[in-house]
């Protein structure tokens, strides 16, 4: 954008000379047409004047209508790139508000583009033109006129100072408050069914308080200088003209002059005013382009990645450790295994282990700290996002749906492949289900499907990760919300993803979907404490249980009241 920006620069250059039009006119009429007393020199001198105005006129519409054009080019270039940033910011622990944030900072410079503050900021180079003219009717004129501009400067520098701490507060009270906002509207279902909406909206009141309470301090500011350099302004004005009365009584202006020099010091004072007046926008422009620009240069480099071949062999983590983005603590650590094609590695453990952090690890979500994931050798980094996106098929423990058809939810936002869709329905499941319904594949969701229950929610995302038969299918808890059938459902996709060659992972807090898994993972605090082939760590178990020698801690609980029973007392009491 930088050719356009000169030329608006050339432009509003143009322009500003011809804001001297006035001026001229008032000099003209006083020492030439009333001194002469000429109709036809008036006459002329208007028609001049005129043609001036219009011109005048015709480019400030060509300016205008340029830097709304530059907004909206600048808000369709760099949207979508920063709406990126809004798909990746939630998995580094930012709050949906923060993120979204980022996409309404586009929509505040492309109204910038339009709005009177940038008028004004292309204006401010062109001041010396006014000061020139006034310096040239005389140079005390020019003086006072600049002694003007230093006074209404400083304030504005003033302003600065005083708000941009102000501002910062003000914009960050804005982000918490959104955040809560977003919540309050996400648990609407509970606010509602423990009746706890008042405390809901305290909350949300504390948020909003805060951030008017900010939002006054700073714009009293603003206010309080805005009115100030009014004044300033005018008192200037009026000092111009006497000082030019007293230089026309010393015979060194004429009448003329005075009126064109009142005209033009205003001239001059008017992009200050305006700086004072757009102040908070120009600087909301200026925070936000900066974030912008952050974001941009935050965003990862699309490495040139060569085309491997899709993989077919092997998955593998060696090392592993896990770090949550958000917080920096590590979860998980130390993590090894790898899987043949073939294979179905079931992960277990108890709740808060690490399981889910593990899964976003070997997804890619969340980075790995140490220790490499590989699909057929190479790392995840390696691959292209094309070939992830027909090799890897993911569930998470929390889904949501998209705002869509059910067949481009399973497809994955594209269009919908139909014999795919149908295939991973099926391998799912859930065909019968959504045949049912009125428009079958075509039923639209609603925001997180609305329209389904948690169950037929869960299994259209199953069927998700299942389409196009990906060779990596990773499933964090596919069966938390479902019935037998369900659950007979993952245990056959399990064994099917097996038998036409792929690996799956996934992680169960029942048996049933182990069914058909070969290898089985236990997780604890981080931890893979067993990893080993099914047969082997249910013959450790079943070992463990018939021997009365290593009893494990529930166990010895309930040994315990039996045996040791009597001395239980005598310790509380010592
Ligand atoms: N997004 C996150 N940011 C920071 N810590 C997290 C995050 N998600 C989970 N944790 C922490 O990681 C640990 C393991 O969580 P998780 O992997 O969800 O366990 P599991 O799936 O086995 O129940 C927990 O102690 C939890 O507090
Ligand atoms: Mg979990």
């Amino acid at each position: 954008m930088r050719g356009v920006m000169i030329y608006l620069f050339g432009l509003s250059g143009i322009i500003n000379v011809l804001a001297l039009t006035s001026a001229f006119y008032m000099m003209q009429i006083y020492d030439r047409a009333l001194m002469s007393g000429s109709v036809p020199t008036l006459v002329l001198i208007s028609a001049l004047a005129f043609g001036l105005f219009m011109f005048h006129a015709g480019l400030d519409v060509v300016r205008s209508q340029i830097l709304h054009r530059l907004g909206a080019r600048f808000d369709k270039t760099v949207a979508p790139d920063v709406h990126q940033m809004t798909i990746e910011m939630p998995r580094y622990g930012f709050s949906i508000g923060e993120s979204l944030e980022r996409g309404r900072m586009v929509d505040t410079i492309r109204n910038f583009f339009g709005s009177p503050a940038l008028v004004t900021l292309l204006d401010l180079p062109w001041m010396p033109v006014f000061f020139a003219f006034v310096f040239f009717l005389h140079p005390y004129l020019g003086a006072l006129t600049l002694a003007g501009v230093v006074v209404l400067a400083l304030m504005t520098a003033m302003t600065e100072l005083l708000t941009r701490r102000a501002n910062r507060d003000v914009s960050r009270a804005a982000a918490t408050r959104s955040s809560v906002a977003e919540a309050n509207a996400r648990n609407s279902d509970v606010i509602r069914a423990m009746g706890f909406s008042r405390s809901a909206i305290d909350l949300f009141r504390k948020a909003n308080d805060d951030h008017l309470r900010l939002q006054a301090s700073s714009s009293d500011i603003t206010r309080t200088f805005g009115a100030l350099a009014k004044v300033m302004r005018m008192i200037l004005q009026s000092a111009v003209l006497g000082l030019g009365a007293y230089l026309t009584i010393m015979g060194e202006l004429s009448a003329g002059a005075i009126i064109a020099a009142s005209v033009a010091s205003a001239r001059a004072l008017a992009p200050i005013d305006g700086l004072i007046a757009n102040w908070k926008s120009i600087i909301l422009a200026k925070n936000a382009f900066e974030k912008v620009r952050e974001t941009i240069a935050a965003l990862p480099d699309e490495p040139s990645l060569m085309n491997l071949p899709d993989p077919k062999r092997t998955f593998s983590a060696e090392n592993i450790t896990v770090v949550a983005p958000s917080t920096g603590t590590v979860i998980v650590t130390d993590v090894s295994f790898k899987l043949e094609a073939g294979q179905g590695l079931g992960i277990i453990g108890p709740s808060g282990g690490g399981k889910s952090s593990l899964m976003r690890a070997l997804t890619g979500v969340w980075p790995v700290l140490r220790g490499h994931v590989r699909l057929d050798g190479a790392d995840l980094s390696q691959w292209a996002e094309d070939s992830i996106a027909r090799s890897v098929g993911y569930l998470p423990q929390d889904y949501t749906l998209f705002d869509t058809s059910i067949a481009r939810n399973i497809a994955r936002l594209g269009d919908p492949d139909p014999e795919k869709v149908i295939a991973a329905a099926k391998a799912a499941s859930v065909h019968e289900m959504i045949m049912a319904m009125p428009d079958g594949y075509e039923t639209q969701l609603g925001a997180n499907g609305v329209n389904l229950s948690g169950g037929q929610r869960q299994r259209i995302a199953l069927a998700c990760a299942l389409y196009g038969d990906p060779f990596l299918v990773l499933l964090d808890e596919p069966n938390s919300n479902l019935d037998p059938n369900g659950e007979k459902a993952v245990s056959d996709a399990i064994l099917s993803i097996r038998e036409r060659g792929g690996i799956v992972i996934v992680v169960a807090h029942r048996a049933r979907a182990l069914e058909n898994v070969d290898m089985v993972g236990i997780i604890e605090d981080g931890k893979i404490v067993r990893l080993g082939s099914k047969q082997e760590l249910m013959k450790l178990r079943v070992g463990a249980e018939s021997q009365p020698a290593k009893p494990n801690a529930a166990e010895e609980h309930g040994d315990r009241s039996k045996t040791e029973a009597p001395s239980e007392p005598e310790k509380v009491a010592s």
